[in-house]
């Protein structure tokens, strides 16, 4: 695989991306459509306005619209993936492709009925050297971002994540009243478990999820750091190197 990182950092990086998205066409990171869509269908309407955050060179968007999804956006940061994916896709009317840093989203408030991720923030984790605590870079970063998305959300409107972080990891970013979302998950995967959230706007947090934002604005406990090993051999899969 000519494209994985010498260092789990590059992840982060834009280069990176964009060096990537000279060779390599395509790539679905948790798996494709078909492996967790059963568990949002009923969720999502034919006709809602989609925005895609991170969307890589994955079919995910393709594979929607070829479903019957006929309104989505998408962005990314690497340019270079959004000028093959826009040239790849100009035979789809209802699909846009736009270079976009998903921390300031060029879009009015309420724009969108669903906004969906896959292992897009994930790719932000690559420099936690603990799943216990994430770092205050990563943790502010992942505010703007979850700000970004709950302003673009319509009231009544879904945040898809789809992820390798388990529950206990992932809803301590999640779980905040001031995104005003209530907070959902699910998990897919034979061998491998991924995770998928759903984030409903304009509905408040569960009891349980107000007390774990509650405990964690109280708590300033943090546990030992651990390191990340880094990639090597004919795997990528940051997913599973992070201890999670
Ligand atoms: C791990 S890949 C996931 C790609 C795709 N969503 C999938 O499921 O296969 C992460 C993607 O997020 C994009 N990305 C990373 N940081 C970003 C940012 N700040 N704004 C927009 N896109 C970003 C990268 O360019 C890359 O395409």
């Amino acid at each position: 695989m000519a494209h994985l990182p010498e260092d789990n950092l590059q992840y982060k990086d834009v280069d990176y991306w964009d060096e990537r998205y000279k060779v390599e066409e395509s790539y679905d990171w948790l798996g494709g459509l078909s492996k967790f869509w059963h568990l949002l269908e009923n969720h999502i309407k034919k006709d809602d306005s989609i925005l895609v955050l991170g969307c890589g060179n994955s079919s995910m968007s393709s594979d929607m619209y070829n479903a019957g999804y006929c309104s989505i956006t998408n962005i990314d940061y690497s340019s270079v993936c959004i000028s093959a994916m826009s040239t790849r896709n100009a035979h789809c009317p209802g699909m846009s492709w736009r270079q976009m840093d998903m921390r300031q989203l060029a879009f009015p408030d309420t724009s969108f009925d669903v906004v969906l991720e896959k292992a897009t923030l994930d790719a932000l984790m690559v420099e936690e050297k603990t799943p216990w605590e994430v770092s205050p870079q990563t943790a502010s970063f992942i505010h703007e971002v979850l700000t970004e998305v709950s302003r673009c959300l319509k009231p009544g409107g879904l945040f898809v994540s789809v992820t390798f972080a388990q529950p206990f990891f992932r809803k301590r970013l999640y779980a905040r009243s001031e995104y005003n979302w209530s907070i959902k998950q699910y998990s897919y995967g034979d061998g491998f478990e991924y995770f998928v959230y759903v984030m409903a706007k304009g509905n408040a947090l569960s009891a349980e999820d107000a007390a774990l934002e509650k405990k964690l604005l109280e708590s300033s406990k943090s546990q030992p750091a651990q390191s990340i090993p880094t990639l090597n051999g004919e795997q990528e899969d940051f997913l599973s190197l992070m201890d999670l």
